[in-house]
């Protein structure tokens, strides 16, 4: 039996951070290398005493076939919030309700990118994106991320050197991986860069509402008098991943054809997690939930900084992030992180090597990614002094 795989899926690689979860599994192994949020904050008994009450007062819309669009009432109230918190929404737009963000991302890829056709992406950028480019056969272009986003002259750059872009991918506020956030300024001028060169932008804003201090830098999709913004929204951070719920709120002719897509993908997102998160957003405070998670995360980064601080080789550099789950950092003196990441887990503590969320992972890198959302302080703390530890060592 012939057992070749597609051009298009021969060139992909598993994500690092899923061959990471092996070892993280061992409870002995300090993890800050996985994305998830701290499950202590679902909200499970609020959803448990919905879902019960769905399934027998609603059984027919949560069991049958929805459309594909999505549940209406979920649409509804997420335009709502839509226009309320983030500023996002003109007639011109619709949204489609998607399985997580992650399927909007793959859909709107299908839709409009062909093969051989350039995507921008920040360098480094979400392995989930950048692996659903290149499943369509994306050619990748990267462009660094400075502390307050991308390096705008680098995007004109690679806008001038590629004549086929099809979108530029950023995820401006706490970005994943490196925890940062793209200034007003340079939102305001990516915006104008993109419009100037007929290129359309893909926001994906997954961790926006997790700010730490209450403050909300504006979203590129609140500018967009042109529609040229496809934004990308999800519950996976501010209710719980394993609902699979997320959005899209782009221009309609997009939306139209991601709703085909959708169709040809998995028909319509499961009715029973819109359903919860529908009744979830009308009986509960969702802003409320939202401000414990915030609070949580401020303490979290803040414990891991401290630790980073005290036990990190002084010359170790790091992000500082205001909101999100994540902080980067950058060893130097041509470190490999990904070799070093070995030496970690026989101390028993995993990161994400920074090679992972690169457009060339082969090439080797002294950077990685720490997640502070789901251990307990006490195991940030050693896991952060196993690590001082380990690149003390490497180091010398
Ligand atoms: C930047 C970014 N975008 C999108 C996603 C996808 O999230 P989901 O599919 O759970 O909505 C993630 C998940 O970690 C992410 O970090």
């Amino acid at each position: 039996m012939d057992y070749t795989i597609s051009n298009r899926m021969s060139a992909l690689r598993g994500s690092a951070i899923r061959e990471i979860f092996k070892y993280a599994a061992d409870p002995a192994v300090i993890s800050l290398a996985g994305g998830n949020p701290n499950p202590e904050l679902f909200p499970n008994e609020a959803l448990s005493d919905i879902a019960a009450e769905i399934l027998r007062e609603q059984p027919v819309t949560a069991l049958q076939y929805g459309i594909t669009e999505g549940y209406m009432p979920l649409r509804q109230a997420i335009r709502e919030r839509l226009a309320r918190v983030e500023n996002i929404g003109t007639e011109n737009d619709d949204l489609i309700v998607v399985s997580g963000g992650q399927q909007g991302i793959e859909l709107a890829t299908k839709c409009l990118v062909n093969e051989g056709d350039t995507v921008i992406v920040e360098l480094p950028s979400f392995i989930g994106a950048t692996n659903a480019f290149r499943s369509y056969g994306a050619h990748l272009v990267g462009v660094p991320v400075q502390n307050d986003g991308m390096d705008l002259d680098a995007l004109e750059r690679a806008l001038a050197e590629n004549n086929n872009v099809r979108f530029i991918y950023t995820i401006p506020t706490f970005q994943n991986p490196m925890g940062v956030t793209m200034s007003i300024e340079k939102r305001k001028k990516l915006y104008e860069i993109a419009k100037k060169n007929g290129v359309l932008i893909l926001e994906d804003n997954p961790y926006g509402e997790l700010t730490f201090n209450g403050v909300k830098t504006p979203t590129i999709k609140s500018m967009d008098t042109d529609g040229i913004v496809m934004y990308s929204g999800s519950f996976s951070k501010i209710l719980a991943p394993g609902l699979r719920l997320g959005f899209m709120c782009a221009p309609r002719p997009i939306i139209q054809k991601m709703v085909i897509a959708k169709q040809v993908s998995d028909v319509h997102t499961p009715m029973l997690p819109q359903l919860l998160a529908t009744e979830y957003m009308k009986r509960y405070d969702l802003d409320a939930l939202i401000l414990k998670m915030r609070e949580n995360y401020a303490h979290k980064c803040k414990t891991m900084l401290d630790a980073m601080e005290q036990y990190f080789p002084s010359d170790v550099i790091y992000t500082r992030p205001g909101g999100g789950l994540f902080i980067w950092c950058d060893l130097g003196h041509g470190l490999d992180t990904f070799a070093l990441s070995k030496k970690a887990i026989e101390q028993k503590v995993v990161y994400v090597p920074g090679n992972t969320f690169m457009v060339d992972m082969d090439q080797p890198t002294s950077t990685l990614r720490l997640n502070y959302s789901t251990m307990s302080d006490e195991k940030i703390v050693e896991g952060i002094r196993r690590l001082g530890v380990v690149f003390g060592e490497a180091l010398k």
